[in-house]
């Protein structure tokens, strides 16, 4: 079988989705990079062994040497560049979230209904240990029926990777509750079994608000990938916009009943997500998210607290970005571009956690009203969710 040769539109901080997609002689390899930033257009020839570097995307689009496409660029830039790409007949994997509104998804998933080109979107979580662990734990009936899911995630880097940059604005990504949240929305969905079609929310811009900008235009300073200023209100050098919240809190009704509700802290000490399942017949907790890491159990009582659970699972272990899932994720979406088929990733959920996010956001910005999540074209639905089957012609 040759290597799946993939033009990777798109080299930032998200870089190492391409390392993981680069595996010359086991599938896949990336044969082209376009990106804006000539430093990184530089950079190319060393990372990935003769690929080769344009600013423009579309010339990738139209050379026939690229069999599929991965889409790592700003949120904002999603719709077009994908849409461009389905165009094209290139298989398209898609950097989450989808877009930055209901509408823009839409419009991605219309295109791709109407072209008949294989769409993935990169929902990653969906392939991390601890995630698919709490997964199999609900689908065993170890906790009866999953009725209510809390979320709670501390984003310790936050003033360094949401608030200097891009995502700090919210014409560029609408806000954290969408652009951070939408992983972890999706993987509410698919624990829970159903999408959100009810939300509201509150939150604030509490610390970054009035923390030292820097000019338009300027480049971040080097090493700050490497200096983390602690406490926050130290923090310095923001994006020249910052108008998104650092504290946000959303409440979700989903379509089979489940209750549930989300929560984002940018200036926590530690990084961690903090995910609790209650079921007719038991709760689940997950003591860290690493492999090795736990996720406990309880399932007889009712009693006090008890820190040893009934049952005690281990995250398994695994090597690679993101604890493993960034090349599960890569293998999956090698797989779907070549042969289509079910996978565990649904452009359709993606959809629907960009959805929640969207409508959560306009909710906190007007006072935590309610708002109804618009439902999906049938044929839409219809077409993802038997896998992307060709269609008829006419049909
Ligand atoms: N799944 C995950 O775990 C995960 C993690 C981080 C980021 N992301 C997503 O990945 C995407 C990229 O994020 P990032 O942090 O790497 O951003 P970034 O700003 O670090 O990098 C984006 C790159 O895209 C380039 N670019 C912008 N517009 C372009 C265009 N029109 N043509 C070609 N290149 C263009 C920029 O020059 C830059 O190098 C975002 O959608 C983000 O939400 C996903």
């Amino acid at each position: 079988m040759e290597d799946l040769r993939i033009a990777v539109i798109g080299l930032g901080l998200r870089r190492n989705l391409a390392t993981a997609a680069h595996r010359p002689g086991r599938g896949s390899v990336v044969a082209a990079v376009a990106d804006l930033d000539p430093q990184i257009r530089a950079k190319v020839p060393e990372l990935y062994e003769g690929a080769v570097a344009v600013d423009d995307y579309r010339r990738l689009l139209e050379d026939p040497s690229i069999d599929a496409v991965i889409v790592a660029t700003p949120d904002d830039t999603h719709e077009a560049i994908a849409c461009e790409a389905l165009e094209a007949g290139k298989p398209v994997y898609v950097e989450k979230p989808l877009g930055i509104s209901v509408e823009q998804c839409d419009t991605i998933l219309r295109t791709a209904y109407k072209t008949g080109t294989r769409l993935y979107v990169g929902h990653n979580m969906r392939h991390m240990g601890v995630v698919r662990l709490m997964r199999d734990i609900i689908a065993r009936g170890e906790i009866g029926e999953p009725k209510t899911v809390w979320v709670r995630h501390f984003v310790s880097y936050g003033g360094d990777y949401y608030f200097k940059d891009w995502h700090a604005d919210r014409t560029r990504t609408t806000g954290l509750l969408l652009q951070k949240a939408a992983h972890d929305l999706d993987v509410v969905h698919w624990l829970a079994g159903g999408y959100t079609k009810r939300v509201n929310a509150l939150g604030d811009l509490m610390v970054y608000g009035d923390l030292p900008r820097r000019e338009p235009d300027t480049p971040r300073p080097e090493g700050w990938l490497k200096e983390f200023d602690w406490p926050p209100t130290e923090r310095h050098d923001l994006h020249h916009v910052v108008d998104v919240e650092d504290v946000s809190v959303m409440n979700m009704q989903l379509d089979n009943g489940v209750i549930a509700a989300y929560q984002q802290c940018h200036f926590s000490p530690d990084y961690f997500r903090n995910y609790t399942v209650i079921g007719t017949e038991g709760r689940l907790e997950n003591f860290g998210d690493s492999p090795g890491d736990e996720v406990r159990v309880w399932n007889t009582g009712p009693s006090g607290y008890r820190k040893d659970a009934d049952i005690v699972y281990r995250v398994p272990e695994a090597t690679g970005s993101h604890g493993g899932a960034d090349e599960r994720i890569i293998g999956e979406f090698c797989r779907f571009a070549r042969e289509g088929g079910v996978t565990d990733t649904s452009p359709v959920a993606a959809r629907m956690s960009v959805a929640a996010g969207a409508l959560a956001t306009r909710s906190l910005r007007e006072g935590g009203v309610p708002y109804d999540v618009p439902e999906l074209e049938p044929e839409l639905l219809a077409y993802f969710d038997g896998g992307q089957l060709p269609r008829e012609a006419g049909e």
